[in-house]
């Protein structure tokens, strides 16, 4: 399939009937396509980077290879943090901004403010108290996947029942009711039900926030969801057309860690999160590896699936329409 032909595919997404479709197979392998989002979405839109707590002391950075392009964000002696462009002093410095303890940077110097379209996200999340919650844990692996596969998976909740039925799928039951809601063209709000309300949380949530996850996802590849008194946060930076890493953490509110040992929280949730990636990640290759077939077909999405849709859109806008 050419390049023209999955734009115009994409295009689809953006009308009111759009199809029921997942994107045509070529979308996760061709190169020309990925040329195009290397410009269109990774070179001007706010990438989840890391947590404040990852870049704690002046001298502490981070460096993530969009797209195979390096930046570097770094805590500066004055405490603020600094984006830097790998590729040379004579390219223009990403934007960096922090929103509630998330760091975010966005390779186009002169990006719009995130911030605004996270206004409302914000409110709601106002009882988990982001911006104190605290470094738990965190991992960095790889994944032989196209990033809109790994990205998709993460904006349904659908796949637990196939491929984590033992770990995911006991806490948010596969297929449970997703409510999608559009901020913006950065941000989708998607809240799953509980198997089960959470028991008492250390932080004051309503009856809804202890039988609710709530995820924010930021367009086009990082998300947070808070799951009462912890948030996991989880981003999937490219590198080239069908590899990516794969970065994510686990935030506690320290009301919730009193009389905690710190390392066993950190190893357990390590091992926990090991797990679930590995289900994942094993999911995503194979689909990779089907994908890659010359037999390959548009697979059917469920009406179970509204986050998908959300995500296509999000990626027609950026690759076909400005
Ligand atoms: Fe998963």
């Amino acid at each position: 399939m050419r390049l023209a032909e999955i734009m115009a595919e994409l295009r689809r997404y953006l009308d009111d009937d759009a199809p029921e479709l997942s994107l045509p197979p070529a979308a996760f392998t061709s190169p020309e396509l990925w040329e195009a989002e290397r410009e269109r979405v990774f070179g001007r839109s706010w990438l989840l980077a890391a947590h404040a707590d990852d870049l704690a002391g002046p001298g502490a950075s981070v460096t993530l290879a969009p797209a195979g392009r390096p930046l570097t964000v770094t805590r500066a002696e004055d405490g603020t943090l600094r984006g830097r462009s790998a590729l040379g002093p004579h390219r223009p410095a990403p934007t960096v901004e922090e929103w509630r303890g998330f760091v975010f940077v966005n390779p186009d110097a002169s990006a719009e403010p995130l911030a605004p379209h996270l206004r409302r996200i914000g409110e709601e999340l106002d009882a988990y108290r982001l911006p104190e919650m605290t470094r738990i844990a965190g991992w960095t692996e790889e994944w032989h996947c196209n990033w809109k596969i790994a990205v998709q998976n993460a904006h349904e909740n659908y796949h637990a029942m196939g491929l984590h039925p033992a770990t995911v799928a006991l806490i948010t039951p596969p297929g449970g009711a997703m409510e999608v809601r559009a901020e913006s063209r950065w941000v989708t709000r998607l809240l799953s039900p509980f198997r089960e309300p959470l028991a008492a949380t250390a932080l004051p949530l309503s009856d809804e926030q202890r039988a609710t996850m709530y995820n924010c996802a930021v367009f086009p590849c990082g998300s947070l969801a808070a799951f009462g008194d912890s948030v996991v946060w989880i981003t999937m930076i490219p590198l080239t057309v069908d590899r990516i890493e794969v970065r994510g953490g686990v935030l506690m509110h320290p009301s919730a860690l009193d009389g905690q040992d710190r390392d066993a929280l950190r190893e357990q949730n390590e091992e926990g999160a090991a797990v679930v990636n590995r289900e994942d990640r094993l999911g995503m290759e194979a689909v990779q590896r089907a994908v890659g077939s010359r037999f390959a077909e548009r697979g059917h999405l469920s009406p179970k699936e509204p986050g998908v849709v959300a995500f296509y859109r999000g990626l027609a806008r950026a690759l076909v329409t400005d």
